[in-house]
């Protein structure tokens, strides 16, 4: 494939090669040499409309551990203030020959809309509330070197789905894999129509968390909350927010996950993310080792590769 928009239209052989990948690419980032060539000579561009720690940073050292000239494109201090739509910003930089842009923006679709505007290749860094396929891609290979395998696993995503890009793009990549998936909320931040998807829907957290080997906590995405219905953080938090005592509720060897970044007190306890139960540094470290391999992957459909 030329561009990497979403986890809808991946197989779960592109998934599974993927993932293999990025299991190299673990052992690359850990090695004291990490430079690599595959993308020497090539040119990528990191375009955020939003804010980001992660997906960036991992983005950028994915990019220059292959060997590419990365460049970070702020726009908090570009055009893009000045009125520039997203359409003249894309045609700008595709002037500049890149090999390869990653692209988060605020609205969903806009990821696809600059995708047939340029010539290079498109990674969605986050597209509104739409998909994030790299995170569901680290987060699955997060499950799959803990937890040996992915098929049969129930992995419940608990908070804010509604607003979750994090949430749509795993039960894609998850249900493709074979796991159960469990979205776990309060009313007002489930989607409308969500068992369309195959997943179980729960809204008593407690209910919900029962024998599941995967606790996947999400943000409270109040940024995205325009007018609606904002649950104050107190009531929130005991509801939904995951403290030892709810967690105990899941399997003995439960593991519990958090995308990033987290709001503690409010959808996670602080002891629980720091706890022998996170996977949350491990997602982290995956995040550059699958942006590596999703890197490689569009590489090899480069022109002359
Ligand atoms: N998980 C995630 O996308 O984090 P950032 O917003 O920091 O990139």
């Amino acid at each position: 494939q030329r561009h990497l928009l979403g986890i809808e239209g991946l197989s779960p052989f592109d998934i599974t090669a993927l993932l293999d990948m990025a299991d190299e690419a673990v052992e690359v980032s850990r090695q004291v040499e990490k430079k690599r060539a595959t993308l020497r000579g090539r040119t990528q561009i990191n375009l955020f409309f939003e804010p980001s720690t992660r997906t960036q940073s991992s983005f950028e050292l994915a990019g220059k551990r292959l060997g590419a000239d990365v460049m970070n494109m702020s726009v908090a201090s570009s055009s893009v203030k000045k009125g520039e739509t997203l359409i003249d910003t894309a045609a700008t930089l595709n002037a500049m020959r890149p090999d390869i842009i990653v692209v988060r923006h605020h609205a969903a679709g806009a990821v696809h809309l600059l995708a047939r505007k340029v010539d290079c290749s498109v990674v969605n860094a986050g597209d509104g509330a739409h998909e994030h396929p790299t995170q569901a891609l680290l987060d699955a290979q997060t499950i799959r070197r803990n937890k040996g395998r992915i098929e049969g696993l129930t992995v419940a995503i608990c908070g804010d789905i509604l607003h979750s890009r994090v949430a749509r793009s795993n039960i894609l990549l998850l249900q493709a894999l074979g796991a159960r998936v469990r979205c776990i909320g309060p009313s007002t931040l489930l989607p409308a129509g969500i068992e369309r998807f195959g997943v179980e829907v729960f809204t008593d957290m407690r209910k919900g968390l029962v024998d599941a080997d995967i606790v996947m906590m999400l943000r409270l995405q109040r940024e995205r909350m325009n007018g609606s219905f904002v649950p104050s953080v107190r009531e929130y938090f005991r509801y939904f927010g995951l403290d030892r005592e709810k967690l105990a509720l899941a399997r003995p060897d439960a593991l519990v996950m958090h995308p990033g970044p987290m709001n503690r007190g409010v959808e996670i306890a602080s002891d629980v993310a720091d706890g022998a139960q996170s996977l949350i540094r491990e997602q982290v470290e995956m995040g550059v080792a699958v942006r590596m391999a999703v890197l490689e992957a569009l590489a090899r459909n480069l022109p002359n590769s």
